[in-house]
């Protein structure tokens, strides 16, 4: 059977999850929010990569042929690290190429806006990817880091979401842009809010539709079709109430988180 672990700081990557569980319902999936270190967005280049080995390895361990990594902080520092560490073990994706590669398909002399976590926005690595391939798209980048944990606490779709939302928006940075990248995999959520802060003048990538198109697109055709409708699992590094609320918004069922410790 074709499993694929999907793991986040927390319960962001489910966006990711859920999309990919959409395109390839016969897969089996393993997701790890690492809740315990949640937010990655501040955590240094050493700290998560060291996160996401010990990540990788569990995964390893529950037989994961794919690994994606549902985080862009993640991606940004230790995408090429993990790759290296589970060489010849797991296939392993990240979420950042799949959007350079749209925006580079759909768009050209644009000014494309990022918004992102601290770490994600400070490691300049949309810029940098998408200036590789193209000269005339401009990006422009804005961390908004209140959005992840906001969103974690499941502040959205309320007053104090779309003032912290319309604050960030309003920015100098994201004027005349003609798309923005929801760069953190927790941004799905307020998509919608986004999107009517923007009405029809910009383009709202909605990230993990995009991420999961792409992973189809990659192993689709290899897919072991389970005998019996596989059946998910979610594990966490810490455990409260909230998340468990929490996950259902994002994952759009109802799912068993299960605290595991993977650091001993
Ligand atoms: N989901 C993570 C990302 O995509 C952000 C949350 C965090 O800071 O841990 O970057």
């Amino acid at each position: 059977m074709t499993t694929i672990g999907v793991f986040d700081s927390g319960i962001g990557g489910l966006t990711v999850a859920k999309q990919i569980n959409l395109l390839l319902p016969s897969a089996k999936i393993i997701y790890f929010g690492d809740i315990a270190h949640l937010p990655y967005g501040d955590k240094s280049k050493e700290a998560i990569v060291s996160y996401a080995k010990k990540i990788g390895e569990f995964l390893i361990d529950q037989n994961c042929q794919h690994i994606v990594i549902a985080c862009n902080t993640a991606s940004a520092f230790a995408f090429e690290s993990l790759k290296r560490h589970l060489y010849g073990k797991a296939f392993v994706y990240n979420v950042i190429d799949p959007v350079v590669e749209y925006v580079l398909n759909n768009y050209s002399n644009d000014k494309i806006g990022v918004i992102g976590t601290k770490g994600t926005i400070s490691s300049r690595i949309y810029p940098r990817k998408i200036n590789k391939k193209s000269s005339v798209l401009k990006v422009t980048s804005l961390a908004t880091p209140l959005l992840a944990p906001m969103i974690e606490e499941g502040f959205f779709n309320n007053n104090i979401s779309k003032t912290i939302i319309n604050a960030y928006l309003s920015k100098k940075e994201l004027t005349s842009i003609k798309a923005i990248i929801l760069a953190c995999t927790h941004y799905p959520l307020i998509e919608d809010a986004i999107s009517e802060y923007y009405g029809k003048s910009v383009d709202v990538l909605n990230t993990a539709e995009i991420v999961a198109k792409y992973f189809l697109n990659k192993i689709g055709n290899s897919v072991v079709v389970a005998s019996s409708q596989p059946k998910h699992q979610f594990y966490v590094s810490d455990y409260t109430d909230s998340f468990k609320e929490t996950s259902q918004l994002f994952f759009g069922e109802q799912i068993k988180l299960t605290k595991k410790n993977i650091w001993d």
